[in-house]
């Protein structure tokens, strides 16, 4: 019995090898090692990446095969980019040579209204329409103020010892929920976000609900969360139809002639509350930790901050457009930040069809990830690019053209729509954090599995600085 099952073991296992032979000799695909079958890679991945140091899993791969290879991830075999050229070649061909892929998990949670969902012709019209919503002038004239004064609330409630990372969530939620619907921090929100958290930990289970717990309370949560949005939805109808309008997201969503749905309006806004909710406050979290380990860069941050203060006659003076715009080696460590710690490190899409590229063939159907953490960390595009070092970013510095090789945002018709937003909502928060605060963070330790995080959330003991003014 033994050996039968034996003989049908390796009679399986060599042919998928023969299999796997055929294909390669079919397709030129790019070189690589499938792992085990079925979880191929999937399992080394997951485990470099909840230790604090995940480069070895691409190192080795990228030494061993060169920068494009091939290896089977998350059930499905999946050409691996590290070249730019080739990451830029797959977010342009967005729609046409490739399409966005996610786990069943993530877009039963979203709802099929969602942008990071939707194709073709709907998106393009949707994209658009979320790009104007946090365009450089919006944030200008109605936004900066919202975000100066709701960071500024959110510290007044700080004690001397804060979870940095909890504290980031709140903020950006809040933030989140004002620009999109213009409502003040409050009961209301704060239930919203409990219900919110609980949405995004189904994102990673299994979409089985008889298996997973998580995975049911994520499904209740959602449900509940939609209810609530849609209640504010109706409102809004009824209000704008009495001549009452107001200048936020869902007053232009309301506005533009589009005839939305509220279940379309609803997608939407959930969406855009994922999106900017994990990424924003993981940012925060980690500039914070990158300063704390660079004085110097801290020490030059901080010179630069106070200055701004210097000229406003109090500390509640709110921020102007112009500040933000004078804030140049904030820029600098906004971008080293984003560089160095890469919160989505990368994206999944699925090809339309036979793809040629480099001389390779990847087969339709089959998923590439391309690796944007893999360029941002390549000594060849950044020098010594493993160190936090935002002087690199100065005018005068040689950075070799990262216009090209510098994407925390992506691009092509699926760029960032928060990438402003963002930029602006981290150097408000610190601006206001440099200049109110000295600390100090206990130990924690960076992991990148399932998302981007600390450990411990941050912890971090707070000193309020002295209000100094030098005039
Ligand atoms: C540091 C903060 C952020 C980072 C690093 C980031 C990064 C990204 C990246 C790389 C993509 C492309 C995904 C893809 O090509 O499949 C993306 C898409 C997206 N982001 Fe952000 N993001 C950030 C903040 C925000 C904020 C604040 C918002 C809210 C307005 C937002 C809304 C979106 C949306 C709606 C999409 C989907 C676009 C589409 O599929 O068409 N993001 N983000
Ligand atoms: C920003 O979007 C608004 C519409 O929401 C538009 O009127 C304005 O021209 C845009 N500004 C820029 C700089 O693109
Ligand atoms: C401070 O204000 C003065 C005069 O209003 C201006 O010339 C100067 O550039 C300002 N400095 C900063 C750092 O904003
Ligand atoms: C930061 O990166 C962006 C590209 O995302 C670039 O346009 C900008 O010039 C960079 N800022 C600095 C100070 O180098």
């Amino acid at each position: 019995m033994a050996y039968i099952l034996l003989f049908v073991i390796i009679f399986i296992f060599s042919l998928l090898f023969i299999h796997r032979s055929t294909r390669r000799r079919r397709y030129h695909l790019p070189p690589g090692s499938y792992g085990l079958p079925f979880v191929g890679e999937t399992l080394q991945l997951i485990s470099a990446y909840k230790s604090d140091n995940p480069e070895p899993f691409i190192d080795q791969r990228v030494n061993r095969y060169g920068p494009i290879f091939t290896t089977h991830l998350f059930g499905k075999p999946t050409v691996f980019s590290t070249d730019p050229e080739t990451n830029r070649f797959i977010l342009m061909n967005e729609g046409k040579l490739f399409d966005c892929s996610y786990p069943g998990s993530i877009s039963n949670l979203l709802g099929k209204h969602s942008l990071l969902l939707m194709k073709g012709s709907l998106h393009k019209r949707m994209h658009s329409l979320t790009m104007s919503f946090a365009n450089s002038s919006i944030i200008k004239d109605h936004l900066l103020l919202d975000i100066d004064r709701l960071i500024r609330l959110n510290f007044d409630s700080w004690s001397d010892r804060v979870l940095l990372m909890e504290e980031a969530k709140k903020i950006t939620f809040e933030l989140t929920v004002k620009q999109l619907m213009s409502f003040d921090p409050g009961e209301w929100t704060e239930t919203l976000r409990k219900e919110y958290v609980l949405v995004i930990e189904g994102f990673f289970t299994l979409p089985l609900p008889l298996l997973s717990a998580t995975y049911r309370k994520a499904i209740t949560a959602r449900t509940k969360v939609a209810e609530a949005l849609t209640l504010i939805v109706r409102q809004r109808r009824k209000d704008s139809v009495m001549g009452e309008t107001k200048k936020d997201m869902l007053g232009s969503l309301l506005a533009s002639g589009d005839q939305f749905s509220d279940e379309q309006i609803v997608d939407f806004m959930l969406a855009l509350l994922v999106a900017g909710y994990e990424t924003t406050s993981t940012i925060m979290t980690l500039a914070v930790k990158f300063l704390t380990e660079n004085p110097l860069a801290l020490a030059q941050l901080k010179e630069e901050h106070d200055q701004i203060r210097a000229n406003k006659s109090c500390e509640d003076e709110p921020l102007e457009w112009t500040d933000y715009k004078s804030m140049a080696f904030t820029q600098c460590i906004v971008n080293e930040t984003l560089r160095i710690a890469n919160i989505i490190g990368g994206i999944f899409r699925v090809t339309m069809q036979d793809i040629n590229i480099k001389g390779y063939t990847i087969p339709k159907g089959w998923q590439v990830f391309a690796s944007f953490r893999a360029v941002h960390l390549n000594s060849d595009y950044f020098k010594d690019a493993r160190t936090f070092n935002p002087w690199r970013w100065q005018k005068n510095s040689e950075v070799s053209s990262p216009a090209n090789v510098y994407m925390p945002f992506g691009g092509g018709p699926r760029l960032c729509p928060g990438y402003e937003l963002a930029r602006v909502v981290l150097s408000v928060f610190l601006h206001r954090f440099v200049t109110r605060y000295s600390w100090s963070a206990e130990e924690d330790k960076l992991v990148f599995f399932p998302t981007t995080r600390t450990q411990k959330r941050y912890p971090i003991i707070l000193k309020r600085r002295l209000e100094s003014k030098s005039t």
